[in-house]
């Protein structure tokens, strides 16, 4: 979603020969027929390039949303809290890691694409640059970030791209249990103590917008998302996918007894769809180039964890190297003895 420059680029990439032009039209008619594209697959570069920049931004996302959450891990509010926390934080972990296994099947290593988001050359979610002030964020982060994100990645479970489509379905059903226990910690609050429903409604209000935003620009300025329909990598447009998160969250929000901070918020009985107002896309667009309240802090940190990490890389490195001297030493003395 934040990538229309390098798309433009891709789309127009000169096609070779009738040989290339032939390979093109097999690998349309594939996926056109709903089959999956495989890592060995012949593929076009520019459907290659659009995957790894995609994939590679989704890890990536998966990583520095970490760290938002990760700020509350010792300051849950119970035991049962931080537990559920902690485990949430690992699965995104997780989904980070299958993401970027996934990636590297289009043949960027895990090293590069972490060199391009360290170095500031790669995108994440620009959701994870707004700060997490209080617990009931964490309860926000839960319901919105992830809900936002279940209706991005429902639609991917169907990708074109075998290893990318697989990882979603896993990453879905963990993502599924991250919306309701966020959903559950905003009820909680809600059945409060005032104070504690100030809070919910007080993260709603910080977290709505830029939720909305996650979706990326309007179709009409989202020039990338006609090729990537085409090769079902996109199956749902930005607007199509951010009204069917605002159609589900309303009522959820209400349910909570919470307002939303949108005056424009309104059913359109005839469509059958909640109507909202005007997203303030400046600030979008500030946070993608780098200026959003937590940018600077959240490189920092990545960059820090990842130095700080150094020691791990080595030492698996090491024993994967033992392990491998060990057992080409045993297979030479099988041969030997044989
Ligand atoms: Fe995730
Ligand atoms: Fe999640």
């Amino acid at each position: 979603m934040y990538t229309q420059a390098l798309n433009a680029r891709d789309t127009t990439a000169p096609v070779a020969g009738p040989e290339e032009a032939a390979r093109a039209a097999r690998f349309q008619a594939r996926i056109d027929a709903e089959e999956r594209i495989e890592p060995n697959d012949w593929m076009p570069e520019a459907y290659r390039r659009t995957l790894t920049r995609q994939i590679s931004q989704h890890a990536h996302s998966e990583i520095v949303g970490m760290l938002p959450e990760g700020n509350w891990i010792t300051r849950a509010p119970t035991l049962k809290r931080k537990a559920a926390l902690l485990a949430k934080v690992q699965d995104e972990a997780g989904h980070g890691l299958y993401l970027y296994s996934a990636a590297e099947t289009l043949g960027t290593s895990r090293e590069e694409l972490f060199d391009q988001l360290l170095a500031g050359r790669a995108k994440y979610s620009s959701i994870f640059n707004y700060p997490t002030l209080t617990w009931a964020d964490i309860g926000a982060i839960g319901w919105l970030v992830d809900g936002a994100a279940i209706m991005n990645q429902i639609p991917l479970c169907r990708c074109s791209y075998g290893p990318y489509a697989r990882a979603m379905i896993r990453v879905c059903k963990e993502e599924s249990f991250h919306q309701r226990q966020g959903y559950e910690i905003m009820l909680t609050l809600c059945r409060g103590t005032p104070e504690q429903k100030a809070m919910a409604q007080d993260a709603l209000n910080r977290w709505w917008w830029p939720c909305l935003m996650m979706f990326g620009p309007p179709d009409a300025e989202s020039q990338h998302s006609d090729q990537s329909a085409k090769w079902k990598i996109k199956r749902f447009s930005n607007d199509e996918l951010r009204q069917k998160f605002v159609d589900a969250t309303v009522p959820q929000g209400q349910y909570l007894g919470l307002t939303f901070p949108d005056p424009d918020l309104a059913y359109d009985e005839a469509a059958g769809h909640w109507r909202y107002g005007a997203i303030d896309w400046e600030e979008f667009k500030q946070v993608l180039a780098g200026n959003g309240p937590c940018n600077r802090q959240r490189m920092k940190q990545r960059r820090d964890a990842h130095a700080a990490g150094a020691w791990v890389r080595e030492a698996a490195m090491a024993h994967a190297a033992k392990r491998a001297r060990r057992a080409a030493a045993k297979a030479d003395a099988l041969q030997q003895a044989a």
